[in-house]
């Protein structure tokens, strides 16, 4: 590999796994205010393969594309006027979603302030499981819903990658938290914090849940009509936010006969929401899950591990030593 270019994982069209292409291409450059970081993880979320596939984000994408939002890794080079990080500190980051971010590679460059200092009681490995995950269930349970002490929090898909923050996030903030898993992931969500676990294989949660202040769905109407479902477990003024699959028309108008609220939502970049995530890591009050890691080769398996649907935290990507 030349100075001038690295290791990364094309897509020139969108399709199956077939279409995920090592190869080597140029380098970035950081602009003003950017670092370039060298990568040593790369988190694998839904999205990716949904992009790869010409869904999820792939209407906003140029063909070839790098893959890949989530990383952690070591500041190379700084871009002028960046005065917030420096050449060999350690980040991690979202940056640039829902544009691309080409995080499937050797090298990023990104707005300075996109990073933060990754948790420092974390390796790159899990560091990179964290950002876009923690970020959405941060942004869903702390800005967007105000989570507050004692209310009841319904959590769909609890186990999964967003999930598992969600549920110690509204944990810490002292919610009463209700998460949907199957039964071999009980135990691990009631360490994490969750006071209730139902069984979606056996049990339809509207059935056995009521009087909740805000239901986070991470499944979606797309499957088993969740969305719609959860409307009724929900007390009057309660909110729904609707994280998979938005809000169709059919949804407002069951939310508005229900009388709850309902919001759509996009998770964005945020280094200072980032900074404090490391915080609660590294004080030890919220616990990362990978399951699995698969290195950069492999990225075609570890997408069809995710796409799967049945992952227990996160899946990544290990690009560097
Ligand atoms: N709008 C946004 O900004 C945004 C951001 C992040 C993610 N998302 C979307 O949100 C969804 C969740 O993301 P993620 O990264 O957490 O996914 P993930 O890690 O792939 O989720 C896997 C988990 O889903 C659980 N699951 C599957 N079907 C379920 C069901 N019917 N009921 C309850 N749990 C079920 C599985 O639990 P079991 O193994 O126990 O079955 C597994 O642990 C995805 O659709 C993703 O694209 C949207």
């Amino acid at each position: 590999m030349s100075e001038d270019t690295m290791r990364a994982v094309t897509i020139s069209e969108f399709g199956g796994a077939e279409v995920l292409t090592v190869e080597e291409v140029a380098r970035p450059e950081p602009l003003p205010t950017e670092v370039l970081v060298r990568v040593h993880a790369a988190g694998i979320n839904p999205v990716d393969w949904k992009t790869r596939e010409g869904q999820g984000m792939a209407g906003l994408q140029t063909l070839p594309l790098i893959l890949g939002w989530d990383v952690s890794g070591v500041v190379e080079k700084v871009g002028f006027g960046v005065t917030t990080l420096k050449v060999g500190d350690e980040v991690y980051g979202m940056p640039w979603f829902p544009r691309a971010a080409g995080g499937y590679a050797e090298y990023v460059t990104a707005p300075a302030r996109q990073w933060a200092r990754k948790p420092a009681t974390l390796d790159h490995a899990h560091a990179a499981a964290v950002p876009l995950a923690a970020l959405t269930a941060w942004q869903t349970v702390v800005d967007t819903a105000h989570v507050q002490a004692g209310q009841r929090v319904l959590i769909t898909a609890a186990a999964g990658g967003v999930g598992h923050f969600a549920v110690q996030f509204a944990r810490h903030l002292g919610a009463h938290v209700i998460a949907t898993a199957s039964a071999a992931r009980h135990p691990w969500l009631k360490e994490l914090g969750a006071d209730e676990a139902i069984d979606y294989t056996t049990t339809r949660f509207e059935d056995v849940v009521k009087d909740v202040d805000v239901v986070i769905d991470l499944v979606g109407d797309a499957h088993d009509n969740t969305s719609t479902r959860s409307l009724k477990v929900l007390r009057p003024g309660g909110l729904l936010v609707a994280v998979p699959s938005g809000v169709s028309p059919d949804l407002t108008r069951a939310a508005e006969a229900a009388d709850v609220r309902l919001t759509a939502y996009l998770v964005e970049p945020d280094g200072p929401a980032l900074t404090a995530i490391a915080g609660l890591i590294d004080a030890g009050e919220v616990a990362v899950e990978v399951e699995e890691t698969f290195p950069l080769e492999q990225v075609g398996t570890a997408q069809a591990h995710v796409q799967a649907g049945r992952t227990r935290g996160k899946v990544v990507l290990t690009v560097t030593d």
